[in-house]
């Protein structure tokens, strides 16, 4: 199989490229423009010749024509890496999120590529409470421009496939974790409290409730639902069943990193930012039906990824400066 992995030098991106790429069998080309990703989650590989580095943007499509050329199957994890930057400006989710996915398709429409796997997202659901929203739940009214881009691009992925007979596998995943996240809660307090053990900030008020699913779980569970289905449209949910506050995530957070009296200063409100869905549910029984289900659950997965994180020495915190 020859793979296009688009944002393969970020956090999932990268660790499916280090999962592919143990099949001999396996060719894989990345197209990232690095606004979020690493060389070095990715650098391992550059002298394996079953691997191509593609520095390039979505949005350049002639650029993008010639890359997907020759390939059989798309893994499409590109997006805008801030949720909240778009209340400053409001088109960057529309351009990284639906406009890159349509040129995405446009690109493997011309190079008669077929398959298209996509990490959507919970966005799409919009804030319904404690609702565990199906994957044929409606109406989808999202509440955040992220949300909003996830769902616009399911929309042109589903209407390429069935317009050009393609077919895709969208997976709406809770929030992943694990070695190298490139943001996320657990990450940002291990950040702040490596600059300040003695002070914690948090947004919002601290209870708002999650499922958070370790980054093996969702290769797992993408590998394992395209295997499995062949439907013109695949789409799933791929959480863990069980929610975490962000209270219980700091606490997680503390204790890893050996830390007493560590101030707690709440920003306030339910919500972390504008747009932030402060209570996330899913309905798993179509993945479950499938024979899929999460090996760690929400806090088993934040633990280990906490544990991963302040062992990785690419993490900021680990990166040490010296000045001659
Ligand atoms: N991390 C999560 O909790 C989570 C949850 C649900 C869905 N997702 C989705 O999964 C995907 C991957 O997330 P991640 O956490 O690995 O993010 P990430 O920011 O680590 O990776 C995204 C990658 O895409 C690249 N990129 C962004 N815009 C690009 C463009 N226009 N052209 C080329 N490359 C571009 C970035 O440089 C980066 O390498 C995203 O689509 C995200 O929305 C993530």
């Amino acid at each position: 199989m020859r793979y296009f992995i688009t944002g393969g030098a970020g956090f999932i991106g990268s660790t499916m490229v280090d999962r592919l790429i143990t099949d001999k069998n396996n060719e894989i080309t990345i197209y990232d423009n690095f606004i979020s990703g690493q060389m070095s989650y990715i650098e391992e590989h550059f002298k394996n010749p079953r691997f191509k580095l593609v520095k390039g943007d979505l949005l350049d499509l002639p650029h993008l024509k010639e890359a997907v050329k020759g390939h059989d199957f798309i893994f499409h994890f590109a997006a805008n890496p801030d949720i909240a930057k778009a209340m400053i400006e409001t088109d960057l989710d529309l351009r990284l999120g639906v406009i890159a996915t349509y040129n995405l398709l446009e690109a493997m429409r011309v190079n008669n590529v077929k398959k298209i796997a996509y990490s959507s997202g919970s966005g799409v659901y919009g804030d319904v409470g404690l609702t565990e929203p199906k994957e044929d739940f409606g109406p989808l009214l999202p509440s955040s421009m992220y949300g909003a881009s996830k769902l616009g691009a399911e929309g042109i992925i589903s209407a390429f496939c069935f317009m050009f007979d393609m077919q895709s596998w969208m997976f709406r995943f809770a929030n992943v974790v694990g070695k190298s996240q490139t943001h996320g809660v657990a990450y940002d307090f291990i950040k702040k409290l490596k600059q300040n053990p003695k002070e914690l900030t948090i947004l919002g008020d601290g209870s708002q409730s999650k499922s958070y699913i370790h980054v093996s779980d969702v290769l797992n569970a993408m590998l394992f639902v395209i295997e499995k289905t062949n439907e013109t449209v695949n789409i799933f949910n791929a959480a863990t069943g069980d929610y975490l506050t962000v209270n219980e995530i700091a606490e997680i957070v503390i204790n890893k990193l050996n830390l007493k009296s560590v101030e707690l200063k709440y920003t306030g409100g339910k919500r972390g930012w504008k747009g932030d869905v402060p209570i996330v549910r899913f309905n798993l029984e179509k993945i479950y039906k499938l024979g899929w289900k999460s090996k760690y659950n929400s806090k088993e997965a934040i633990k280990h990824s906490v544990e991963e994180m302040l062992e990785n020495r690419n993490m900021p915190w680990n990166i040490v400066t010296t000045t001659i």
